[in-house]
């Protein structure tokens, strides 16, 4: 009988989607007015109930179905739980709406799992579906591109400040923002640029709480429906992408270019000498742009890109120090040496244990165990969709509305091939031209407006003043170098109370697999 009370509303709630899909008429954003059910879960085998709303979060939606937002509030929550926000886009791709973060009937773990934890201490969850890359034109235009994804996320989280009041539980000055990998970029993102003028315009244009246009063309932000944060736990990001491609050349190419030659890495599609130039084309560049972030380490020495393996190495050292207290040498050795689905692993030497408990470490050799185990993505890693790379990419992310995708560094522009509107092939113009122009400075801005690392470094906006973030030891999704310059750029920004950030043992690319351990972080910072 519940089930079919529950479908029943459920069926409410999407007729009440696809109503709004069809219509172009203004939504209401007010929480009063948002469709009600009630769940009944379980965590650790006790019964507790949540009431989930859902509703639209921005008055002007041009993806209806998917720019829907979902709060649940569970029985023992009060007027001052936080509220965890939760990012799906996995693969910068998949952010549907999905009624399933809390299913009716589940059980939860509540020291496990991160919606357990939440339930079961009493915290509102909320997520939400938005406009990303993968969506189909509409009549043409690609409304997907950067930053309709970071728009979107930070409209959800205006709607809860402009619903303040009306929510039942959950303290809207306590948000901490949550996801892995294309989701672990968002968040950080998210937890950097809060209230960023950036995004006034594009939020404007979708009718977000709080944002207006001036007389005078400039946009204004009310300060009670801001889109800032409390704090972010955030997995592998996979952010900085103006710099994700040189970062991986600069910091995998040697281990690329000796398994290539080796044999224990082939590229079937793509020929020897495009793949050898496009890696030392992109790690040239890698070098200046680390030295003119002025990013210091711990001791106030600038990390440049001659010292930036040191520096890495330096926080793997911190990760195998901290791992040695927590499970041991012996447990070490077993996990590096595991059974894998390719065959047993071997210490290559990477890290080696001493019988006086001492233990060297060796980067180079660590980039090697990594790849030898989960291949390399191929030269350039994250912009390569007009080389006819096979390969994942995030092209589709930038660009403008007439145009499906954009290359968005300099060898993919000047050396895309594929007929569309883009890159020097068709523009005539070199990537150095081109960023001259209106449109790569909206090309440019699009960039940016993914990267937690730009806002940062710029510093205006109201940055998170919590950071947890973890990226794995054994994730080559995106280069070390990345994540330790956010890493840095966390450490060192005055506007950061507390932070937790590093690498974390032998993880491959996933996240929430340290839930205790991240959650309570939270509970001390909280
Ligand atoms: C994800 C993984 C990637 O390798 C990437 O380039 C972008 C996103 C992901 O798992 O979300």
């Amino acid at each position: 009988m519940k089930r079919i009370i529950f479908l029943t509303l459920l069926a409410g709630l999407l007729g009440c989607a696809l109503h709004a899909q069809n219509s172009s008429e203004k939504q209401s954003i007010s929480f009063r007015s948002a469709k009600k059910a009630v769940l009944n879960v379980s965590v650790d085998g006790q019964p507790v109930k949540v009431d989930w709303y859902v509703d639209n979060y921005v008055k002007y939606p041009n993806r209806p179905q998917d720019q829907l937002i979902n709060v649940y509030v569970p029985e023992n929550a009060t007027k001052s739980s936080p509220i965890m926000f939760y990012v799906n886009n996995g693969g910068w791709i998949a952010n549907s709406y999905s009624d399933h973060t809390i299913a009716e009937g589940s059980d939860y773990n509540g020291t496990y799992d991160r919606v357990g934890v939440a339930l079961k201490e009493g915290y509102v969850v909320v997520s939400y579906g938005c406009r990303s890359r993968a969506n189909e034109p509409v009549d043409g235009s690609y409304l997907g591109h950067s930053p309709a994804t970071m728009t979107d996320t930070k409209a959800a989280v205006r709607y809860l400040r402009h619903n303040r009041k009306a929510l039942p539980a959950g303290d809207v000055e306590k948000i901490f923002i949550t996801g892995t990998s294309g989701g672990g970029a968002l968040s950080t993102l998210i937890a950097a640029s809060g209230n960023s003028p950036d995004f006034f315009p594009s939020l404007h244009e979708i009718g977000a709480a709080g944002v207006s246009l001036e007389k005078d063309g400039t946009y204004s932000s009310d300060p009670a429906c801001g889109d800032n944060v409390l704090g972010v736990i955030g997995y592998c990001p996979i952010t900085d992408l103006g710099h994700a491609c040189a970062a991986y050349e600069w910091l995998y190419g040697d281990t690329r270019r000796i398994m290539y030659i080796t044999g224990e890495m082939k590229y079937p599609t793509v020929d020897e000498n495009s793949v050898l130039s496009a890696f030392a084309a992109l790690a040239e560049q890698y070098t200046g742009y680390v030295g003119g972030l002025g990013l210091k380490d711990e001791e106030g020495n600038l990390i440049t890109s001659a010292n930036l393996k040191e520096y890495i190495s330096g926080l793997m050292h911190e990760e195998i120090a901290r791992t040695i207290e927590e499970i041991g040498a012996e447990q070490m050795q077993k996990d590096i040496e595991k059974k894998t689905r390719r065959g047993n692993r071997v210490n290559n030497g990477w890290l080696v244990f001493n019988d006086d408990g001492s233990y060297e470490y060796d980067l180079d050799k660590h980039l090697y165990y990594v790849a030898k185990y989960t291949t390399l993505k191929p030269a350039p890693a994250f912009s390569n969709k007009g080389l006819f790379v096979t390969h994942m990419n995030e092209d589709s992310l930038f660009g403008s509305a007439e145009v499906p995708y954009c290359p968005f560094n300099e060898y993919s522009w000047n050396n895309d091939k594929e007929d569309n509107g883009v890159g020097k092939d068709e523009t005539c113009m070199s990537w150095e031209e081109y960023m001259l122009t209106e449109e790569g400075r909206e090309l440019a801005l699009q960039i940016k407006m993914t990267s937690a690392i730009d806002y940062l470094l710029e510093g205006t906006s109201d940055i998170a003043p919590y950071w947890y973030v973890r990226h794995g030891m054994d994730d080559r999704d995106t280069s070390f170098a990345v994540e330790a310059l956010l890493f840095a750029a966390i450490r060192s920004n005055p506007k950061v109370a507390s932070r937790n950030v590093g690498f974390a043992w032998l993880m491959p690319h996933s996240g929430d697999y340290d839930v205790p351990e991240a959650y309570s972080w939270l509970k001390t910072v909280l």
